[in-house]
């Protein structure tokens, strides 16, 4: 695939802009478990994929960035300044990175660009922060801007707050920065301290269904929710100062401010208690080996994102129950919900039955087939030769 890809974008960039340049790439992401623990400064449990963004780059002595998107057979053209945003919305992602680099006195010239993707779009497997991450990592080395990492996660992070309108955490443009090839990474989301556990499920397969739903109004839903857990965080404040983030609240707190929040916002920050929680709970069991104990904390997660949380839907329901009905080890709705994906860890032995029973159970219902990704897990952001 990404050879295909490569072939492609080397042939637009020389028919485009001629010779030079260099190559970089991103990737979309799966979550384990730890959803919308991000922005409250909880744990995630994230893991790069074998699909994002590649991008063809080359600096051009201007001050115009010109960029051509092949997925979207689109050119933009815009200049460096806060007034210059372009109107493709695709183009605001890079814009946006530009910005958030030289807001933090990074260099950035004018550049010519080429990219493509195979991160499919709307399954909730962050197509956006590969494309952040791509250009952020990509910006820093051809001006030698010589920032850290965790640099160009927060870059990605802020053009996602400031120019696409989504108050997202940092865990999709952290771990499209820092993933590695069969590795997860548990991120602290308060303190940004990271530790990589090897993947490795001996006897299981990880596989996502794609329910193909994708919800309008997903980022202000997503943004409620994010106003729903600072609301509680700040009543159960007023009692413990020293709460910071809504995670750093302990469950009897969250009961003591009961008849002050609204009972929707009292759901919310509940699912997120028992979040954090089970993050931690999954790491231990895998350690010992205990694939069943991850399983059941992803069941338990599902139930909060579909009853507490309100991020799931009729679909994704759908393939979770199927799942548990077919004793797969565990099955979620994963990412930001809204539509997108179901993240399923099936033994060896069950996975080609569940897929089949699934997809057609899936089929009779809504009408059409899920799509199935098979998880591999793989680097993050990168220059490419
Ligand atoms: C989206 C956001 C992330 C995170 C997830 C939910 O992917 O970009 O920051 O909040 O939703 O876990």
């Amino acid at each position: 695939m990404q050879n295909l890809m490569k072939e492609k974008i080397q042939k637009k960039f020389t028919e485009l802009f001629g010779e030079g340049g260099k190559f970089y790439a991103s990737a979309g992401r799966i979550n384990l478990i730890g959803e919308h623990t991000d922005y409250n400064g909880g744990y995630v449990f994230p893991g790069a994929i074998d699909c994002g963004i590649l991008a063809k780059i080359n600096p051009n002595g201007t001050e115009k960035v010109r960029v051509f998107s092949l997925d979207f057979d689109q050119f933009s053209e815009f200049g460096l300044e806060e007034a210059d945003a372009p109107k493709e919305s695709w183009a605001r992602y890079i814009f946006g990175v530009c910005r958030e680099t030289i807001k933090r006195d990074g260099k950035v010239g004018g550049f010519d660009a080429v990219f493509a993707g195979d991160v499919p779009l709307g399954a909730g497997l962050s197509s956006s922060a590969a494309l952040e991450s791509t250009f952020a990592y990509a910006i820093n080395d051809i001006f030698g801007n010589g920032m850290a990492k965790m640099d160009l996660a927060l870059i990605g992070q802020s053009t996602e707050h400031n120019y696409c309108g989504v108050k997202c955490g940092i865990m999709d443009q952290f771990i499209s920065i820092f993933g590695k090839k069969n590795s997860l990474v548990r991120l602290d989301c308060k303190t940004l301290e990271y530790k990589y556990f090897p993947f490795n499920f001996e006897g299981y397969k990880l596989v996502l269904l794609d329910s193909c739903v994708k919800h309008e109004l997903a980022s202000s839903a997503y943004n409620k929710r994010r106003e729903s857990c600072e609301n509680v965080r700040d009543a159960i404040k007023k009692n413990h100062p020293e709460v910071e983030f809504l995670s750093d609240a302990k469950r009897i707190w969250l009961d003591e401010v009961r008849d002050q929040v609204p009972e929707e916002d009292f759901m919310r920050a509940e699912y997120v208690i028992g979040e954090v929680q089970r993050v931690l709970d999954v790491c231990d069991a895998l350690e010992r080996g205990d694939v069943e104990t991850v399983g059941e904390m992803m069941y338990q997660t599902h139930f909060g994102l579909s009853r507490l949380y309100e991020v799931s839907c009729e679909e994704l329901d759908f393939l979770n129950y199927i799942a548990r009905k077919m004793d797969v080890t565990g099955s979620r709705v994963m990412g930001g919900g809204f539509g997108g994906c179901t993240i399923n860890l099936v033994k060896d032995e069950l996975y080609e039955e569940f897929v089949k029973v699934a997809s057609e159970k899936f089929e009779q219902k809504f009408g059409h087939k899920p799509k199935v990704y098979d998880v591999i897990i793989s680097d993050g952001a990168r220059a490419i030769d």
